[in-house]
């Protein structure tokens, strides 16, 4: 089937600020669409997100170039291609770009094309796009991690640490995990209301951390744990992402509500700390992205009892996975394919992370849209694991929302395997009855 038109038009994401959405067209008139997301704790190594910088629109923000060309040269390379040729399409999209970071047609321009590709190749073969994807093979539902206080850039700096996350080892259903989930996340309200503390939610749902210590957030989370009726490390185990790069000044760490500065072996340290004090069962940029002396220490000393996450470190980028591979920073790769640019090259990175025995954890952004291609791709690759914020707002729920219509696609195919994912990477986090 081959591609008809392509084109792209100007959206906002769920901070309101303009993202890209492609059209991919086909011969026979269907389409299919790829809605482009935006971090706000980027990491320095990402593919490029083209912006317009003109400040009196948009406060620079607007999405215009890249558009543009969506519409002008990518089109013109794309359309009379083979829809189901991903890779090919996805490769002649890097060539055209031509620079390292997709910084000159914009990597935001570029993974809108490549979405809205593997859309329409769904569509065209009348098939879930899951089942697209991963040619049949699919039928891991994901270990949902998911927020409930946010902080970092995400709420201001209101607390240095960003994700205050749940994991439910309990579970033994994707429901199951939904529903202690939902347990928790109103009890977090509940108790931040007896607390005088409840202003809201930050950027991906989670509630507003109004603390003045980074550990009376993690107190709090076992608080809510707890008078939710579930016991803490046992039932409910803790993820945090410390999106510690934002931390990272002048060679310190810096924990600014605390007025605190670490050297990075006293981060670590801390971390590992809080992985002896708290049921803590995966910690995501622990340390800023290129302090690989860091990082490598923290996977000697802990990386047997708790999933050590990239995000930043690695960027979804391949030659950075495996250099981490090869020095054994981490054990885990947050992937975000806007930090890469293409279906295809996401796709690999995935593969190279389950092929060193390592976990990969699909992840949204902080400013997101209502596509679900995530929640598709968790499951087409087995990944094990997602990750797309709180459980509130609806560009949060449609990706949780999704992986449910997927297990109803699946029927007896779907497998969970919840926290048990780990235990194939040789982490052993916790134990049973908790700390
Ligand atoms: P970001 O945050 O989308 O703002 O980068 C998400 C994360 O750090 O995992
Ligand atoms: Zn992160």
């Amino acid at each position: 089937m081959k591609i008809r038109s392509v084109s792209a038009l100007q959206i906002y994401d769920s901070r309101g600020n303009p993202t890209v959405e492609a059209v991919v067209e086909l011969a026979d008139g269907r389409t299919g669409h790829g809605l482009v997301p935006s971090g706000a704790s980027t990491g320095r190594h990402e593919a490029w997100e083209l912006r317009d910088g003109d400040a009196q629109r948009f406060l620079g923000r607007a999405v215009g170039k890249a558009v543009a060309n969506v519409n002008g040269e990518i089109a013109r390379v794309a359309v009379g291609r083979d829809v189901f040729d991903q890779a090919g399409l996805d490769a002649a999209l890097i060539a055209l770009d031509g620079t390292a970071n997709k910084q000159r047609l914009g990597a935001n321009a570029l993974l809108s094309v490549s979405t809205a590709t593997a859309q329409a190749g769904a569509v065209a073969r009348g098939e879930p796009l899951h089942a697209y994807l991963g040619q049949g093979q699919g039928r891991l539902l994901p270990l949902p991690e998911i927020q409930i206080f946010g902080g970092g850039k995400h709420a201001q700096g209101r607390v240095d640490v960003q994700d205050f996350m749940i994991v439910v080892p309990k579970a033994q259903t994707y429901e199951e995990t939904l529903e202690v989930t939902f347990n928790v996340y109103h009890a977090a309200g509940r108790e931040m209301k007896a607390r005088g503390l409840l202003a809201g939610v930050a950027d991906e749902g989670g509630y507003w951390p109004a603390f003045d210590r980074n550990e009376a957030v993690i107190d709090a989370l076992l608080a809510s744990i707890r008078l939710a009726g579930y016991e803490p490390g046992r039932d409910v185990a803790l993820s945090l992402d410390i999106a510690a790069t934002d931390l990272f000044r002048d060679g310190s760490y810096e924990f600014g509500i605390e007025k605190r500065r670490f050297t990075s072996a006293e981060f670590c340290d801390l971390m590992i700390s809080w992985v002896e004090k708290y049921p803590i069962a995966s910690i995501e940029d622990p340390l800023a992205e290129d302090d690989w002396d860091g990082w490598k220490k923290l996977r000697a000393a802990i990386g047997h009892r708790c999933q050590l996450v990239g995000d930043d470190h690695f960027t979804t980028n391949l030659a950075r996975i495996e250099r981490g591979i090869a020095e054994q920073s981490a054990n885990a790769v947050l992937i975000k394919p806007n930090q890469i640019g293409t279906v295809t090259e996401t796709m690999q990175a995935i593969r190279r992370t389950q092929a060193a025995g390592w976990l990969p954890v699909v992840s949204a952004r902080s400013g997101e849209t209502e596509d679900t291609f995530i929640a598709h791709l968790a499951v087409a690759t087995n990944a094990g694991q997602l990750k797309v914020g709180s459980f509130s707002r609806s560009e949060r729920m449609a990706k949780w929302n999704e992986v449910l219509r997927i297990q109803r696609q699946l029927g007896a195919r779907a497998e969970f395997r919840g926290t048990r994912i780990f235990e194939q990477a040789g982490i052993r986090f916790g134990r049973p009855g908790g700390r």
